[in-house]
């Protein structure tokens, strides 16, 4: 595993994502904007809310470290919006407005508990880590695989100036909520880290699929880009991200699957 400050340095010296540099040019926008329009409908809205969700609630009193991410973060998940709402809009799809905050109760709730006692909130964190970790690595399966499909139809132009781009920064950004949370779960006492699998392992929903109103756009991508192999593409993967983290020779029954199905036939 690697360490905190390590990987808090490659996500402040990646590559940024320029909006003005991304060539937007589409070869063929009417296979790009069926294949993909499920997708980048999801995956625009998340990125639009994902980074106003309150984080200072939740982590009252971070680590330097978080605030320095969170400042990269913030402008890597605010750059990936824009950047996709363009491409959307040149493909004659609709964005997701951009809209102002609110604060789920939850983050409240979270926030008042983290504030309770230093190892409560220590608990919040790795909670914060843990998921972080598998949200990105949801986002970062997700471009890999939107990549894959436009390099296929030969859409060079959007691969190597967008995609690319997306798919490396949210790996950088998993990799930094992975080493984080790994870290904090190291100075934990034992009760601590059972708390902690058992908040994300009763709580964890895909990242943008948390209400019943927002699982059919999330089905519709897993359809759209994972097809009937989704379970070895996006479950198992998200579920071993979890379980390095968590399961400290303990069996975690397959939770990631069971949030998944659950999105998928609220859906059908
Ligand atoms: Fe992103
Ligand atoms: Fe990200």
């Amino acid at each position: 595993m690697h360490d905190v400050d390590d990987r808090l340095a490659y996500v402040e010296t990646k590559a940024p994502l320029v909006f003005d540099d991304i060539d937007f040019t589409v070869r063929d926008p009417r296979w790009v904007s069926t294949a993909l329009a499920a997708p980048l409908e999801y995956a625009q809205r998340v990125e639009s809310v994902v980074a106003a969700l309150g984080i200072e609630t939740l982590i009252p009193r971070h680590d330097e470290r978080v605030q320095r991410f969170l400042v990269v973060w913030t402008a890597d998940e605010v750059g990936h919006g824009l950047a996709l709402a363009q491409l959307m809009r040149l493909l004659g799809l609709t964005p997701t407005p951009d809209s102002d905050p609110t604060l789920p109760f939850h983050n409240h709730l979270v926030g008042a508990m983290s504030r309770m006692s230093s190892r409560m909130h220590q608990v919040v964190e790795a909670v914060w880590g843990t998921a972080g970790a598998m949200n990105e690595h949801l986002a970062m399966a997700a471009y890999a695989r939107m990549d894959a499909m436009l390099r296929e139809r030969n859409e060079q132009a959007l691969h190597e100036t967008l995609f690319r781009r997306l798919r490396a920064h949210e790996s950088a950004h998993k990799s930094f909520y992975a080493a984080y949370a790994a870290d904090v779960m190291a100075r934990m006492l034992p009760w601590q880290r059972r708390l902690v699998r058992l908040i994300v392992h009763h709580t964890y929903k895909p990242v943008g699929a948390g209400s019943k109103r927002d699982r059919p756009a999330f089905a519709r991508t897993v359809r759209a880009l994972a097809g009937d192999d989704w379970e070895v593409t996006l479950v198992t993967p998200v579920q071993q991200v979890a379980e390095r983290l968590l399961n400290e020779g303990h069996e975690m029954d397959r939770f990631v699957r069971r949030a998944v199905l659950n999105c998928l036939s609220t859906a059908a």
